[in-house]
């Protein structure tokens, strides 16, 4: 029997989790740090402070969930890159210790990897090739799986993650943070075609994304509007913002789905959570007789369960320890985007 403890400090929430046999999670915990939303932002020195005061205590939570002791783990599965480096340390040096102290092989996990297999956990193996988009708060990433540690990058943001956007958007409309989900729930009553946003790179081949144009475009808009706009302005601005999020993320994935042979469609990441981009891309594969592997929010958003199920194959494929293990800020500096493999 395999049990691996994953855990999962790359931004602002710690999680922790024991997965059996690299399909049953036995117990999953995630402490999400509302701290940051004093300062309108993620604050890197905050958030590893805070990773330090609740991981020891969540690692012994979720053993104790999952009626276990640190000596029936068989591995750890810890998030290496990429991440803030303050954040990313707490959880590599913790995991590093713990690895000692039990005598456990520990696996270095790209929190990114793990985000494009995050639907498995729910949804089981997926049919290989598959195509999956990751969008969260520091990513936007469309990505050919072929299996465990073999993909073809297809594209990625040239500037703003899409997560950022909505989040920066919402701050703008004075929404708190992360803005994304407040952003989602205006949008329902508002008029997507009151603005006319634009499509960034749409007219452009292949499959990049850029969202900064569309986010000065809707700051315009707002500026133009003075002091104290309506609420049915607030409305307006969310439901034609989001509307054009979703073209562009829905129409360059549909036609890379269009031009890969993948047989599913996966999503990870925060933004995967848009009930607009649900509706979208849910239409689209239906379209082409292609399912549609969308993970639970939980599953979406930041969480040791899908550390923990890539670190059980990098385990399974690796028998020793990673005693080298280094965190690394960057995806394109962590050597997983670079791996890419021929079509
Ligand atoms: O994956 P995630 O939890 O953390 C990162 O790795 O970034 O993603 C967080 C991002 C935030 O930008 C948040 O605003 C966005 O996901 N988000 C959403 C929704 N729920 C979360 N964006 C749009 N619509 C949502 N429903
Ligand atoms: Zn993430």
């Amino acid at each position: 029997m395999r049990r691996v403890l994953g855990i999962e400090t790359s931004c602002d929430d710690t999680s922790v989790a024991v997965l059996e046999d690299g399909v049953h999670l036995r117990s999953h915990l995630i402490a999400a740090q509302d701290l940051h939303e004093l300062y309108g932002g993620v604050v890197p020195e905050l958030a590893a402070r805070a990773h330090v005061e609740l991981l020891p205590r969540m690692v012994a939570r979720a053993l104790e969930a999952a009626g276990l002791t640190g000596r029936d783990l068989t591995g750890i599965a810890v998030t290496r890159a990429p991440g803030l480096v303050g954040s990313l340390v707490v959880g590599v040096a913790f995991a590093k210790a713990y690895g000692f102290a039990l005598d456990l092989p520990v696996a270095g996990v790209n929190h990114i990897e793990a985000h494009l297999h995050s639907a498995t956990l729910e949804h089981g193996e997926s049919p290989w090739p598959a195509l999956c988009l990751v969008v969260s708060g520091g990513h936007t990433e469309l990505v050919l799986v072929h299996g465990f540690g073999r993909y073809r990058w297809l594209g990625s943001t040239r500037d703003d993650a899409a997560g950022e956007a909505f989040d920066k958007v919402a701050k703008r409309l004075g929404l708190g943070f992360p803005g994304g989900p407040a952003i989602d729930r205006l949008a329902r009553e508002g008029d997507p075609r009151a603005f006319d946003f634009p499509r960034p790179m749409l007219d452009q081949p292949g499959f990049d994304f850029s969202f900064s144009g569309l986010k000065t475009a809707v700051s315009l808009a707002i500026d133009r509007q003075g002091t104290s706009p309506s609420a049915t302005f607030e409305r307006d601005i969310a439901a034609s913002f989001q509307a054009a999020m979703v073209e562009t993320l829905a129409t360059r994935t549909l036609a890379a789905l269009d031009m890969t042979s993948a047989g599913a469609l996966s999503l990870g990441g925060g933004v995967a959570c848009n009930r607009g981009l649900r509706e979208a891309l849910a239409a689209g594969c239906e379209a082409r007789g292609i399912p549609l592997r969308v993970p639970s929010p939980r599953f979406c958003a930041d969480n040791a369960a899908m550390i923990a199920l890539v670190g059980d194959w990098m385990l399974r494929n690796r028998a020793s320890s990673d005693e080298e293990l280094e965190v690394v800020a960057s995806l394109e500096e962590s050597g997983l985007a670079g791996a890419a493999l021929p079509a």
